[in-house]
């Protein structure tokens, strides 16, 4: 199975949205069948799965970070951390701020989400500038955690955020290019 064009064909672009000239990803239709989300979940948790890969822990990024980083922490059985944007999480925290392809934001993460040590795979839906990536694996380095790889299902490698990771010596897993 071609996975690309089979999760692509689930994948609606939206024209100018949130703001002009933005060709916005939007995938809510994968995860609203249950077969393609399936398929979905399936492509990362058999790749973490491996001894060599297997996280510790997974972080999810706000919001839809969550979706995916949850599911595949429970099919792990490790645990799931979000994080969040700022001014959401109760207890102490870390932050970060960054530029976005539509605006800026700051992201958090409790300062107890992860160990010294521990291997972390991070989890979101999509890179673009790479800035909210970037932002969560600089959250998870300062609590003295290893950020093994970075997922997403959708890489923007226009945007220039996937080189830009990987140049940091971020290893990257996409499943759907938009070139
Ligand atoms: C989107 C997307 C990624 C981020 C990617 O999130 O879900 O988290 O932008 O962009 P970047 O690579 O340029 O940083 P958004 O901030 O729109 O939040 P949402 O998940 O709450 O919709
Ligand atoms: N986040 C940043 N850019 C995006 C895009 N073009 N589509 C969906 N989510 C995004």
């Amino acid at each position: 199975m071609d996975i690309n064009a089979y999760l692509r064909d689930h994948i609606r672009t939206v024209p100018d949205w949130p703001a002009p000239g933005v060709q916005f990803r939007d995938i809510t239709p994968l995860l609203q069948n249950p077969r393609v989300f399936r398929v979905l979940i399936d492509q990362f948790v058999h790749r973490y799965m491996a001894p060599e890969l297997r996280p510790d822990v997974v972080a999810g990024i706000d919001a839809r970070g969550f979706i995916l980083g949850s599911v595949i922490a429970y099919e792990l059985n490790v645990g799931f951390v979000p994080i969040r944007k700022k001014g959401k999480l109760p207890y102490a925290t870390v932050e970060e701020s960054y530029e976005l392809e539509y605006g800026s934001a700051t992201v958090e993460i409790h300062t107890d989400a992860v160990q010294h040590g521990h291997r972390v795979l991070l989890i979101d839906d999509l890179i673009a500038t790479g800035g909210t990536m970037m932002a969560g694996k600089r959250l998870l380095e300062k609590l003295g955690a290893e950020v093994i790889e970075g997922a997403a299902i959708v890489d923007l490698p226009e945007l220039g955020g996937s080189h830009a990771l990987r140049a940091t010596g971020l290893p990257l897993f996409t499943l759907v290019d938009y070139a």
